[in-house]
């Protein structure tokens, strides 16, 4: 606990004007806020200040730290090999985690994978795993280092004592409008990312009409931001940034997006899904120290495979399971012959969650059968009358509102528009 005591009101004054806080200030306002001495409205003051202010990188390094601080920090030392994770800022029918973490962990590198669950139009990694029946997202410590030490990699819940003051100032931001400042986004999710104790780290940043920060240059900064937070916590980090105006694959939903992994672990699945897959793989490796492996072959030779059913087992599930499937669809069609110049992820997203597949509150439940299965991308011709989506639910009343989500979702034009990378950027630090 900091010895020097603050006043929370002098904190806001000093941000409000665009002044900037000592790490002491820092450490005071998070912990005081954290044991419930700070109020709600003077925290939620203060982050509409760093909000419209912004903070500089020992500011926001510090809130880091004093984030990381607030709960316990787990070690992998002991494992003895490598280990290495992924986080993406989200984005839809983002299931890369699904077929990354076996792919990696089948090199011998192990991947502590803490992941989330979705919220609004974004989907989450649990939510997906949360399909097959009785697959156990809470884990304790003892049962993580088992499935490290005998599968080689784990996706699990994060613990609530990983970074509390996070958890308490996330809620608070996504009811103040505030969760889109960098300093607040970079520091929340790399405070719960170096407390998960991995020793080397890649961001999938998203920018993109899906992403929680649209524009490329802010996509950029806060991967730069994320990527130095990372480095000075001695966790080797790199980022790509990442095209999220159209949705990855051609499934958005939980069991569904489930379904298209599988065929990616299978050697197959969409170019899009495996060509990121593999990238990311490969960012990992080399962060680990194994740029030297054909990462392709693994997923081709069934080796990938054989991890992902080894940890749905031991998580309690049948990798041989039959997953849900909705009980009603309804198909959207071309209005007419050309190519589908764009579709856009958000609205996509949206509608995806409008059917049940996401929820609108933390407590809210979801229908792991809802989404939305995708015939076309951008860039592929279509014909008048060809299906471009199935939208399925468990009630038909549902369709009218996701309908209206996608109302202006895509465009169909005579000539296709030059492809646009997915990866757009490698970031790493300077
Ligand atoms: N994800 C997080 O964990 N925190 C943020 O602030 C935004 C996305």
């Amino acid at each position: 606990m900091p010895a020097q005591s603050f006043d929370a009101i002098d904190i806001i004054r000093t941000k409000r004007s665009g002044g900037a806080l000592s790490g002491n200030e820092i450490r005071w306002l998070v912990d005081a806020y954290t044991r419930g001495d700070v109020a709600e409205e003077q925290m939620s003051a203060w982050a509409m200040a760093v909000f419209f202010q912004g903070m500089n990188r020992s500011e926001t390094r510090d809130l880091t730290l004093a984030m990381l601080n607030s709960g316990t920090r787990l070690s992998f030392d002991h494992l003895e090999v490598p280990t290495v994770d992924k986080h993406s800022t989200g984005g839809v029918g983002d299931k890369i985690t699904l077929p990354l973490m076996p792919l990696v962990a089948s090199f011998g590198v192990a991947v502590p994978q803490l992941a989330g669950r979705g919220l609004g139009h974004t989907g989450g990694t649990l939510d997906k795993l949360e399909s097959f029946p009785g697959w156990r997202a809470s884990l304790t410590n003892a049962e993580m280092f088992a499935q490290l030490r005998d599968v080689g990699g784990v996706i699990c819940a994060a613990g609530e004592e990983l970074a509390p003051a996070d958890k308490k100032l996330y809620a608070l931001r996504d009811a103040t409008g505030t969760v889109e400042a960098i300093p607040l986004i970079a520091s929340s999710i790399m405070s719960k990312k170096i407390a998960e104790g991995t020793r080397a780290l890649v961001l999938d940043v998203k920018f993109g009409s899906g992403a929680f920060l649209p524009e490329i240059e802010r996509g950029r900064e806060l991967a730069r931001t994320m990527v130095a937070l990372g480095e000075d916590a001695g966790v080797r980090t790199t980022a790509l940034l990442t095209d999220m105006s159209a949705p990855l694959g051609m499934t958005v939903g939980n069991a569904n997006e489930v379904r298209e992994s599988v065929e990616v672990l299978s050697g197959g699945g969409p170019e899009d899904v495996v060509d990121l897959t593999v990238t990311l793989a490969r960012e990992m490796l080399a962060l680990a120290g194994r740029a030297d492996v054909d990462v392709a072959a693994a997923l081709a030779d069934g080796r990938a495979m054989d991890v992902w059913r080894r940890a749905l087992r031991a998580q309690g599930a049948d990798p041989d399971a039959a997953l849900p499937t909705p009980n009603e669809t309804t198909v959207i069609r071309a209005e007419r012959d050309g190519v589908l110049s764009r579709l856009d992820a958000w609205s996509v997203g949206v509608a995806a969650w409008r059917l049940g597949a996401g929820r609108a509150r933390r407590q809210d439940p979801i229908d792991h059968a809802a989404g939305i299965e995708l015939h076309a991308k951008p860039g592929d011709r279509v014909r008048a009358g060809q299906p471009l989506m199935t939208l399925g639910a468990d009630e038909d009343t549902r369709f009218g509102r996701a309908v209206e989500a996608l109302e202006h979702a895509w465009t169909i034009e005579d000539e296709s528009p030059c492809a646009r990378p997915l990866v757009a950027e490698r970031i790493v630090a300077y």
